[in-house]
């Protein structure tokens, strides 16, 4: 049985990744040392191509080729244990990407809802769930409108309303406001902060939007030529 030990976040020691390329070897990220504290809201900013999308799948365990060690929820990640990672990942981890992965064929509702129907909860149960996420990221009304027909911004309240329905401590986002304005964006901002508060969600939200880093206490920087830096700022 896998705990979540209170108190420890995320941390990394020395993680490194280099990846091969035409040219050669290219390091991406050298000896990233950092600490997520739990319970917390962090944003990662940094230019384009700084590492933060590949320091973010190291983290969230979809990138089983780095160096160094990672502790999820005081829990050390041993790349060669396949079957622990996959079972990490599905007790802590969610993911909310720039374009989140719903299904257009599904409803609102059914999309909030897929995660119990993977675990193989009863229907009724699943819509009253799925139906109260909606609500608390006001998108209730919406809820039996099929996905095509939501704004952009509506569709990551959906995504949102799922991860809350995921029920998973650690959030990962990965440029959640790309496609939005500012306006939308600092809505869903103050959304992720509300529901983080109610959830008690650990997140970490990769990001090139300052307006959104400054809606948060708590801003990492990555910088390219000096790696081993996440500074905060
Ligand atoms: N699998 C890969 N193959 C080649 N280059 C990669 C690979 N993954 C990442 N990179 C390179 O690593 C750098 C960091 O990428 P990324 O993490 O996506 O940066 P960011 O999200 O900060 O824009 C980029 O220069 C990118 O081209
Ligand atoms: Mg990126």
């Amino acid at each position: 049985m896998i705990s979540q030990e209170m108190g420890h976040g995320i941390a990394l020691r020395n993680i490194s990744k280099s990846v091969e390329t035409m040219r050669g070897k290219k390091v991406v990220l050298r000896d990233v040392n950092y600490e997520f504290p739990g319970n917390r809201i962090s944003t990662i900013t940094g230019k384009s191509g700084s590492g933060k999308t590949t320091l973010l799948n190291i983290i969230g365990l979809l990138d089983n080729c780095f160096d160094g060690d990672l502790f999820v929820f005081g829990h050390r990640v041993t790349l060669s244990n396949w079957r622990r990672i996959r079972s990490l990942r599905a007790h802590f981890i969610s993911f909310l990407f720039q374009d989140n992965l719903l299904f257009d064929e599904l409803n609102v509702v059914s999309n909030i809802a897929l995660p119990l129907e993977c675990r193989r909860v009863e229907h009724k149960v699943r819509k009253l769930v799925a139906e109260e996420a909606s609500e608390m990221v006001g998108i209730y009304d919406l809820r039996f409108e099929r996905i095509q027909s939501l704004s952009a911004g509506e569709r990551q309240r959906v995504a949102l309303a799922r991860s809350i329905v995921e029920g998973k401590p650690l959030l990962l986002m990965d440029e959640p406001t790309g496609n939005l304005d500012n306006e939308t964006s600092a809505k869903l901002m103050h959304m992720v902060q509300d529901t983080a508060k109610i959830c008690s969600w650990t997140v970490i939200i990769v990001t090139h939007d300052l307006s959104v880093a400054s809606s948060v206490a708590h801003n990492l920087r990555l910088t390219r030529r000096d790696i081993k830096t996440i500074a905060e700022v």
